[in-house]
């Protein structure tokens, strides 16, 4: 089945076409205006994803050589994301369906991302336990099979990936900031500064607010007229270690209480390879960690086409909530 996968939560805009799990394109376009403002400005995003679209959809039919009529299914991300954005790809999708008369899925963002290990490779095994790590989410799950999901953890406020951007704002860095801040890790020592990590009740929840407010009282207490070079990296390590050992010391404790083999980690910082390294040095020797390329990390069509076509196969977007997108 050729499955078209439509992507519009947040700030990318992305078309992939896929064939049951192999991607055939996966066009990607990464919105850079918003660095000017230090965060996502959802009323820009919206429009950006309006101009850019059909551009995108126009290449990746020209990049794979599909056209209009080979396409079987049409999917959508219908949330949760930001509603102007989503309203763009989602509109796309359903008034395509509607001129092609093929059938329409919408898709739930995370389910893209939690299925994301299945687009390469051989693909995991299930049952496994996902950790998704984004700009917008932060949590633990055990999946047992498509669409048989439970969640175990979920961060009580920030997303890591939130926490790596307002710590780069303080640190005078661009947005998104998580990829600048592991390059700057690199260059500190993590044990100069040590930042807290934070115990919740929940067994596998997370918090990184505390964190976040840590190194905004360390920065204004220590430099406070402007921070060095070398003490920037020393402080990105600091606080990166203290993310990282909050995420793996949960996903660790998943893993083992459940007595899972196969580990999957997903969404936006999963890119980082600190947190892939530490990961698999901490995770039970006969464990199998699955992380997505770089692009298969951060959001993507050809993830929602999957997952759209697991929905699908499965029948489960026919009793999703998600089939009634957009509730007040
Ligand atoms: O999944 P994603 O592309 O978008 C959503 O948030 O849904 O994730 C983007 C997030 C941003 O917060 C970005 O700073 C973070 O992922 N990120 C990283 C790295 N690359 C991207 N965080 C830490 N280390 C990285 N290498």
């Amino acid at each position: 089945m050729i499955v078209l996968g439509i992507e519009t939560s947040c700030d990318e805009t992305s078309i992939g076409i896929i064939e049951d799990n192999k991607i055939i394109v996966n066009e990607i376009f990464s919105q850079k205006i918003h660095s000017e403002y230090g965060g996502v400005v959802p009323e820009i995003a919206s429009r950006a994803h309006l101009q850019k679209i059909l551009p995108l959809m126009n290449d990746a039919l020209m990049k794979s050589s599909i056209s209009l009529k080979d396409i079987d299914l049409i999917c959508a991300t219908a949330g949760p994301g930001l509603i102007g954005a989503l309203i763009v790809g989602y509109c796309f999708g359903a008034g395509l369906s509607l001129s092609l008369d093929v059938p329409f899925v919408p898709v739930n963002h995370i389910d893209g991302h939690l299925y994301s290990v299945f687009l390469e490779n051989e693909g995991i095994e299930f049952p496994y336990v996902a950790l998704l790590v984004s700009g917008g989410n932060t949590s633990l799950f055990m999946i047992e099979d498509f669409y048989k999901i439970k969640q175990l953890g979920n961060t009580l406020d920030d997303a890591a990936g939130e926490a790596f951007d307002k710590v780069g704002k303080l640190l005078g860095l661009k947005y998104p900031a998580g990829a600048e801040i592991e390059k700057l890790a690199q260059a500190g020592k993590d044990s100069l500064f040590s930042f807290p990590v934070a115990e919740t009740s929940g067994k596998y929840d997370f918090s990184f607010s505390g964190l976040k407010t840590s190194v905004l009282r360390f920065i204004q207490k220590n430099f406070p007229d402007g921070i060095d070079e070398s003490s920037k990296s020393n402080i990105a390590a600091g606080f990166q270690k203290a993310v990282i050992e909050a995420l793996v010391r949960k996903t660790v404790q998943a893993v083992k209480d459940y007595n899972v083999r196969n580990v999957a980690l997903v969404g936006g910082v999963a890119s980082n390879k600190s947190l892939q390294k530490m990961l698999r040095e901490r995770l039970p020797e006969n464990s199998r960690l699955f992380v997505p390329s770089p692009s298969l990390c951060t959001d993507n069509g050809a993830m929602i086409a999957f997952a759209g076509l697991k929905s699908y196969q499965t029948n489960f977007y026919l009793e999703s909530k998600i089939t009634q997108p957009f509730p007040n």
